[in-house]
């Protein structure tokens, strides 16, 4: 997306390496799992997480030809780390099949169950094993972090930040599940959901870790946090929408799965409100199908109502309010030109993109 990908791609396969040696003395099985998690963590994902907290701590002064860049980068790629681990568990609970265009890691581990024909059920063993590997890549995100070569006075101020963050995720999750469960038809709901499950470890706390390496004032944390908010939410609003309506070629993830999974989005609650005002029928359709296993036929007839209930143009529009007002909160912060440049341009791509 902007500068850096390389450098953080880098640090993550250089961690893998080191981790080798550790794997294989633990045992094949062991070393298997760790394996396929490097290979998950290394083959895709836009690495969104750690290019913002690259560019928070641009932003707050940070040079990036200076001693403690190196120390900043490992920083930075523990988030995608932390990132991977969420995914992997997040395909279990969601039960999705698929992420970046491959097998998601339960089912890869599954895979293997069958082909080398082990006893007991591949499903459950595929499930075991990637919640076990998500654990390892959340504890060696703290690890990552623990052991970056920052200033002491930087580590005390991220410390906290990164512990926020880590709540918060898991917060986010378990609201999605419990609004997922009750049926939650709020969109206020949904908003929460979004703002815990993605925007705080996204965009938000990202950003304001680049900040608290950099030392930087309670303003330019404050600006950084609103933008990050916005734009984190915004970022979810256009996944909401690609996994209804995306080209699952660019995606790497099924379209439709959010209807059948009967995920509580902010594009249900909004077209289940706008139904409910023009469109009584498709509100009631709408209602009946969420969570089932929609056909293609019906899939195509849900976005045709989400779609002319104005629920997109409706979304889409809160995506761009949030942006311009992101884009504000960012020009006032006292962020430096180059900071705000490339994180007006990071702005844009989280929030219009296809994939
Ligand atoms: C997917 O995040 C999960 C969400 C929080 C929406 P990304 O869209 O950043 O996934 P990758 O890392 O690029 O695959
Ligand atoms: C993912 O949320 C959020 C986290 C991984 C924490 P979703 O379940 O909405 O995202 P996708 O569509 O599976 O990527
Ligand atoms: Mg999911
Ligand atoms: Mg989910």
């Amino acid at each position: 997306m902007t500068t850096g990908t390389a450098a953080i791609d880098a640090v993550l396969r250089r961690f893998f390496v080191d981790r080798r040696a550790e794997a294989d003395a633990i045992g094949p099985g062991f070393a298997a799992a760790v394996a396929e998690l490097e290979c998950y963590v290394l083959r895709g994902g836009k690495r969104v997480r750690p290019t913002f907290a690259w560019l928070g701590w641009i932003g707050a002064g940070g040079d990036e030809t200076g001693p403690t860049a190196g120390a900043v980068r490992q920083t930075c790629a523990a988030l995608e780390l932390l990132h991977a681990s969420a995914l992997i568990h997040d395909d279990i609970i969601d039960a999705s099949p698929t992420r970046r265009g491959y097998p998601a890691a339960h089912m890869t581990f599954a895979e293997q169950h069958r082909t080398r024909n082990w006893s007991g059920n591949a499903e459950s063993f595929g499930r075991g094993t990637a919640i076990l590997t998500g654990d390892l890549a959340q504890g060696w995100a703290d690890d990552m972090i623990r052991s970056a070569d920052l200033p002491a006075d930087a580590h005390e101020r991220v410390g906290p930040v990164w512990s926020a963050m880590r709540t918060e995720v898991l917060a986010g999750q378990l609201l999605d599940l419990t609004a997922e469960a009750g049926s939650d038809e709020e969109v206020d709901s949904a908003l929460r959901v979004n703002r815990y499950k993605t925007a705080a470890y996204t965009v938000e706390r990202p950003l304001h870790i680049g900040a608290a390496i950099a030392g930087a004032g309670v303003g330019l944390v404050a600006a950084y946090r609103a933008f990050g908010v916005d734009i984190g939410i915004a970022f979810q609003l256009r996944d909401d929408l690609l996994g209804v309506f995306g080209d699952p070629a660019l995606t790497g993830k099924p379209s439709g799965d959010d209807l059948r999974e009967g995920k509580r989005t902010v594009l249900l609650a909004t077209a289940l409100r706008h139904a409910d005002d023009r469109d009584p029928d498709a509100a009631k359709f709408l209602r009946a199908k969420i969570g089932t296993d929609i056909s293609a036929d019906e899939l195509r007839a849900l976005r045709g109502i989400i779609t002319d209930v104005g629920a997109v143009d409706h979304v889409e529009r809160d995506i761009v309010r949030r942006t311009e007002r992101a884009l504000g909160a960012l020009e006032a912060s006292g962020a430096t030109a180059h900071g705000r440049r490339q994180l007006a341009a990071m702005a844009v791509s989280a929030t219009q993109r296809r994939r």
